[in-house]
């Protein structure tokens, strides 16, 4: 198909499913959002910390400028937001100068941080899961009383977790890190499931019934771990792809326990993976020049150097890249795995994907 039709029928096909929701009224009543950077829309803009990106060129064709958000526009929490019907989820830290009466959400995500508590500290402050749910805990009653009225407000909201890249990436693999000295690999993964379970049986305790469980991304992939890693700057790093690999397969077994132990959840797994393969291997099919190398960034793959307001910045176009920086996609790729996560085929039993999740 050529491409501008492609693009037409895709925004048609957008257009007719917003429509669908305003017939049939289905939409979440809000959307609670935890993780890492790759759904962070600037909790960490105010803390002591290197994890940050609310400047140019972040943000580049983002409505809102550089608001914290890694990304040169939107990340999948914003497109799913908008997918199912929701404003602009705010961030945690703008929480207390909201005043709606209704809100759409919540998103607690902080850039660096991971399952474990020590993950990303060498970047300075953030905020690891155990702390995200805990500020969740902390404004409940809030949330709650302020959509007073509604029923099952929480149970028909959506729960997007994204977590665990930064336990590799910042914490494991990290050069400086004593882990491996401590834990092999297989033990770190059961460690990181074993930790991630009890935070989900948390927010599921705190009343949330329909998540998203994002896994994580082929790691060795990323430009970073490619630049550094590999002398070929066209593969990604297989040893990596293999830890992100194993990760993932206790992650969708961990689910299904939850799924078949705690009554009325639904825990729908994302597999990020296989969708990021596809895209990276049949790149000019979804639009992309580009896989393996940043838009923004600094080195080999421009992977080695993060994206700073101070380097040259030469990419015009964007859409042709699968990465914005060294370790985050482009909102170009963010929108189409939303879309997949929304309306495609996520797992082969009901509730399927997001879209039937909502509709429970
Ligand atoms: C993180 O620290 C908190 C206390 O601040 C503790 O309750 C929690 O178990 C720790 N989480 C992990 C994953 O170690
Ligand atoms: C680099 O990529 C090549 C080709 O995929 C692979 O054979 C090699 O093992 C990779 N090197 C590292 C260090 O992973
Ligand atoms: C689910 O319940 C079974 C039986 O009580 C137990 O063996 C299993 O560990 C539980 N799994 C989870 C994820 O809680
Ligand atoms: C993408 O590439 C994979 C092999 O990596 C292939 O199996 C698949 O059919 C391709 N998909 C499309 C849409 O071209
Ligand atoms: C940007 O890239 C997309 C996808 O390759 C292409 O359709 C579009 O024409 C390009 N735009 C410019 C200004 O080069």
């Amino acid at each position: 198909m050529d491409q501008n039709l492609a693009v037409l029928v895709l925004a048609l096909s957008l257009l007719s499913l917003n429509a669908a929701f305003v017939v049939e009224g289905v939409r979440a009543q809000a959307m609670f959002v935890f993780g890492d950077s790759l759904v962070d829309p600037g909790n960490n803009n105010d803390l002591l910390t290197l994890a940050k990106a609310n400047y140019f060129p972040n943000g580049i064709d983002f409505s809102g400028g550089a608001t914290g958000r890694f990304c040169n526009g939107r990340t999948t929490a914003d497109y799913l937001g908008n997918l199912i019907g929701l404003p602009l989820i705010p961030a945690f830290n703008g929480f207390t100068t909201m005043s709606s009466r209704t809100i759409p959400g919540i998103n607690f995500a902080s850039a660096g941080a991971g399952i474990l508590n020590d993950t990303g500290r060498h970047f300075g402050q953030l905020c690891p899961m155990d702390e995200q749910i805990k500020n969740f805990r902390r404004i409940l009653r809030e949330i709650t009383s302020k959509a007073g009225g509604i029923d099952g407000y929480l149970g028909k909201s959506l729960f997007l977790v994204g977590v665990g890249s930064n336990d590799y990436i910042n914490n494991y693999l990290f050069p400086t890190s004593d882990r491996p000295n401590q834990y092999t690999p297989n033990a770190y993964h059961q460690l990181l499931i074993q930790e991630y379970e009890r935070q989900l049986k948390n927010l599921y305790d705190l009343g949330g019934r329909r998540f998203l469980i994002a896994g994580l991304g082929p790691l060795g992939c990323i430009p970073n771990q490619i630049g550094y890693l590999n002398q070929s700057t066209n593969n990604c790093v297989e040893r990596i792809n293999r830890m992100a690999s194993r990760f993932n397969s206790k992650l969708k077994s961990m689910l299904r326990g939850l799924n078949s132990n705690l009554s009325e959840a639904y825990f729908l797994y994302w597999d990020i993976y296989t969708s990021s393969m596809d895209i990276i291997n049949n790149a000019s099919h979804y639009g992309f020049k580009y896989t393996h190398k940043a838009c923004c960034g600094g080195g080999r793959t421009k992977g080695q150097i993060i994206c700073l307001p101070l380097l040259p910045f030469e990419c015009e176009n964007r859409s042709e890249f699968v990465f914005w920086d060294p370790y985050h996609p482009t909102d170009a790729f963010n929108a189409i795995i939303s879309r997949e996560a929304y309306q495609g085929k996520l797992q082969n039993k009901y509730p399927m994907n997001v879209q039937h999740l909502i509709e429970l």
